[in-house]
């Protein structure tokens, strides 16, 4: 078999400077970094679609913790960890002594020494989960420090409260597989979108306006008022954006976000103060508050229930065929018309499958040392 033309392709000097490192936020690696890591991801698939087995990492653990539910996000966690030869074993967070008050740190030094990767999905709470991700980062290489270990033991946000990289790189990856000539210049609306389910994390828009806006997109962003996004995500997409050549706007209807729209990806987020409002009530286990808040949120919700992508709106779009994407789940007659959804099925299972080979890459860009060559070795 020939090596696969997206493996001759990797550039080994910008992939070996991956080594050790941890993905938390898109913003906090430079887009040269993100590239070397898609291409990675692209090598994984290519050599994964035509049978070439990676076990790169063989008896090692890949631990997860969720402190929310998962479909898609975990199954990928498991299918990356088993293709690198490694054992995935996923958590319930709140099966976890997090939940009678164990610090993040505390609880990174505890799972960081049996493990060899970590992931961690913290996403509901506004204000808490990035924060919880770095400082359980800072616990895990605490104590391999102070106990001279020298495993690389990478972090992997599967979601957070800012960010959902695994999710919006593999958006990126199938942008990339759908339209070969590159995102510059095309027209990308993120659009808020009715749910009546409930008050959905914010980390997938600002995720999407953080790594989108990199790549010359003349990116839109709509919502209704009152689900504005956190400012330093705004800043961050302008200041990409700027830097790119693209453009970044805020409109304040889902029609004028798709006005000649080449992709439109409408999701539901919470509203921005009702987020905030539950910080407190969490911290203090208040579960009747929670649930409170929770009405409020969807009563507010229950506003904009014509914020739904349906046969009308992607008449708007360029030549009324706008590629639809969405992270999943989605709700469909609320965010989605079922015919939008019908049609974009197989899409939006091309997006997801991408995840898989996002997360090999992140894992295998951190830990396995001179990777390009390791690939091309697993080639016969
Ligand atoms: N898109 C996404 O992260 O899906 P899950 O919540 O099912 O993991």
């Amino acid at each position: 078999m020939s090596i696969p033309p997206q493996l001759e392709s990797l550039h080994t000097n910008t992939i070996n400077a991956l080594y050790s490192r941890s993905l938390v936020s898109t913003q906090d690696w430079s887009t040269a970094d993100l590239d070397a890591l898609t291409s990675v991801a692209a090598a994984f698939q290519a050599l994964d679609r035509v049978g070439v087995k990676t076990p790169l990492c063989p008896n090692e653990l890949a631990y997860a913790v969720f402190f929310d539910n998962s479909t898609r996000t975990k199954s990928a966690w498991a299918g990356a960890a088993s293709r690198l030869g490694m054992q995935p074993v996923i958590v319930d967070g709140s099966s976890t002594q997090v939940a009678h008050g164990e610090t993040a740190a505390e609880t990174g030094a505890m799972l960081g020494m049996n493990a060899h990767a970590m992931g961690i999905r913290h996403d509901l709470i506004l204000g808490e989960g990035n924060a919880f991700i770095r400082d359980l980062k800072g616990g895990i290489d605490h104590y391999l420090q102070a106990t001279n270990d020298s495993r690389q033991v990478p972090i992997v946000n599967l979601q957070c409260d800012v960010d959902h990289p695994t999710q919006t790189l593999a958006d990126l990856l199938w942008l990339r597989e759908y339209f070969p000539e590159g995102i510059q210049g095309k027209k990308i609306a993120v659009s808020w979108a009715y749910s009546p389910s409930y008050a959905k994390p914010l980390s997938v828009p600002q995720g999407l306006i953080m790594l989108l806006s990199r790549y010359g997109a003349d990116l839109r962003l709509a919502h209704p008022p009152g689900y504005q996004l956190i400012d330093d995500c705004m800043d961050a997409a302008k200041k990409n954006s700027a830097e790119s050549g693209g453009s970044f706007t805020v409109v304040d209807s889902m029609d004028a976000a798709f006005e000649d729209a080449d992709i439109v990806y409408p999701k539901s987020w919470g509203p921005y103060d009702l987020m905030l409002e539950r910080v407190q009530a969490n911290r203090a286990g208040d579960q009747q508050a929670m649930g409170e808040i929770e009405g409020r949120c969807l009563s507010l919700n229950a506003q904009f229930t014509d914020w739904i992508c349906d046969e009308e709106k992607m008449a708007k779009t360029r030549g009324g065929d706008a590629l639809y994407m969405h992270c999943l789940p989605a709700d469909i007659g609320d965010e989605v018309s079922p015919a939008i959804m019908e049609k974009h099925r197989v899409n939006v299972a091309r997006e997801a499958n991408w995840k898989v080979y996002v997360i090999m890459s992140m894992l295998a860009c951190a830990k396995v040392p001179n990777l390009t060559q390791r690939l091309r070795g697993f080639c016969p």
